[in-house]
């Protein structure tokens, strides 16, 4: 006999955003499994980094549809009770503020990020988080204005980390890099997937988000259009159409 299927991690309902007449994210609905990376593909203005704002109330929540994690819709939540259930994002462009040290930015996020405890604490917590990115323990002291872009997206991504998230939301983590760092950004995604966390990647770098995503979902003008394996949804030819529409 069927039993009822187990409610996924995380499940996206019908999330819905319109700026005016633009619904920029338009009824879309997914689910992700505890330990997967999802890959989140489109075109420019398709409406990927508008997603992961109403998914994690930040800046602005949906307008409409449910966001459920674990059993329980969390889209009406405040942000900071969003992150201390266990999202937490970065974002596309940057958010380093480049006169503070690079310890002190990822300090910020965890205050900031409903975790604040004793100073002490939050100050482990920022190490540990940078250290795990495998950002050089030399650079701690160093203003974030002052690093790489690659160092600076470490120190993004570890104010994400530093929040000890089950779900990460990275939104285009590989732009800007070399190939040899978006080497690095691969192996530091895979060393979190493997450590347990969930992963939500938008990327534009393709052989990145085919290569390491168990799954991939594509957007076109706010809708889901296409879902299924890498391989499978590269080769559909609506996702090739949305490309090439968009190129034309
Ligand atoms: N705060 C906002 N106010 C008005 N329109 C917005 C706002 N944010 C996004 N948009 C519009 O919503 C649409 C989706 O934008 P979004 O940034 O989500 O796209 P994207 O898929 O992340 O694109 P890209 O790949 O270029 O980052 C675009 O038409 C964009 O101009
Ligand atoms: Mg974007």
């Amino acid at each position: 006999m069927a039993s009822a299927a187990p409610s996924p991690f995380l499940q996206i309902d019908k999330l819905t955003k319109a700026f005016g007449a633009l619904k920029a994210v338009d009824a879309v609905s997914f689910s992700v499994s505890e330990g997967e990376i999802l890959g989140i593909a489109g075109p420019n203005g398709s409406g990927k980094s508008t997603l992961f704002n109403i998914i994690t109330n930040i800046p602005f929540r949906a307008d409409s549809g449910r966001t459920v994690f674990k059993g329980r819709e969390i889209q009406s939540l405040a942000n900071h009770d969003i992150a201390r259930l266990g999202l937490a994002r970065t974002f596309q462009r940057e958010t380093v503020f480049p006169t503070l040290r690079s310890i002190d930015n990822v300090l910020l996020a965890v205050e900031n990020g409903g975790h604040a405890g004793a100073k002490r604490d939050n100050e482990a917590r920022a190490e540990a988080a940078l250290d795990l990115t495998g950002f050089p323990a030399t650079m701690h002291n160093t203003p974030a204005g002052g690093l790489p872009i690659f160092h600076r997206k470490l120190v993004m991504i570890a104010g994400a980390l530093a929040l000890d998230p089950a779900v990460v939301l990275l939104d285009e983590p590989a732009a800007s890099l070399t190939e040899g760092e978006i080497d690095k950004m691969r192996t530091l995604i895979l060393k979190l997937r493997d450590a347990g966390t969930t992963i939500l990647l938008i990327e534009h770098v393709l052989p990145l988000l085919t290569s390491v995503s168990d799954r991939l979902i594509v957007l076109d003008q706010g809708t889901l259009i296409s879902e299924g394996t890498p391989g499978d949804v590269i080769a559909d030819p609506r996702v090739v159409e949305a490309y090439l529409g968009g190129a034309a």
